[in-house]
């Protein structure tokens, strides 16, 4: 009798153990900064509605920001993508085309501005950019919708 018992006691706490861990795994989010926000870029909302204001402010900003790689229009053709697409290998992309490398979404748009788009951050973010601040951003998101592709 002490055997099966022993045994018991072992399953039993071989099952609380793996209980425990089960939940510990399922309160944190892995792969997160403490602290940082933990808001999915997919269904983030936009805060600032698209109007000619908002669109005006953005394309200001893009304008200067932006242009140089993405070009005038957005067609991916600034002065300096034929550089980084002979140095890094990487293709400006063309942001009135169909389609989002990055998420169609406004709230994945933005998280691509704010910090950064492609593996190699040939884009860097604007994240901590001194005098851009969230709404700017936002702007420049309702900016690029303007002239990309309607939703349909
Ligand atoms: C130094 C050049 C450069 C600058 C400046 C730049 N980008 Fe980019 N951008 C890129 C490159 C290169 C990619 C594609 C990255 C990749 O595929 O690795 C990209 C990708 C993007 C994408 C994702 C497009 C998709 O198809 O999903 C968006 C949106 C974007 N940029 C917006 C902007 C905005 C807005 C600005 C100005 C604040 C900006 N970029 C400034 C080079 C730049």
């Amino acid at each position: 009798m002490q055997n099966v018992s022993s045994i018991t006691k072992t399953i039993l706490i071989l099952t609380l153990f793996a209980l425990a861990s089960a939940c510990s795994r399922g309160e944190s989010s892995p792969g997160l900064a403490p602290g940082a926000a933990s808001v999915n870029p997919k269904t983030l909302v936009n805060p600032v509605p698209p109007t000619e204001k908002s669109i005006a402010a953005g394309k200001r900003r893009y304008d200067r920001l932006c242009s140089d790689c993405h070009g005038p229009d957005g067609k991916g053709d600034g002065t300096m993508a034929a550089a980084l697409e002979k140095e890094w290998k990487v293709k400006t992309s063309d942001l009135t085309d169909e389609k989002w490398d990055y998420g169609s979404t406004d709230g994945e748009i933005f998280v691509g501005i704010r910090d950064g788009v492609g593996k190699k951050q040939a884009m860097k973010g604007l994240n901590g950019k001194p005098g851009i601040v969230d709404e700017d951003m936002w702007n420049m998101v309702n900016y690029i919708r303007s002239i990309g592709p309607k939703p349909k």
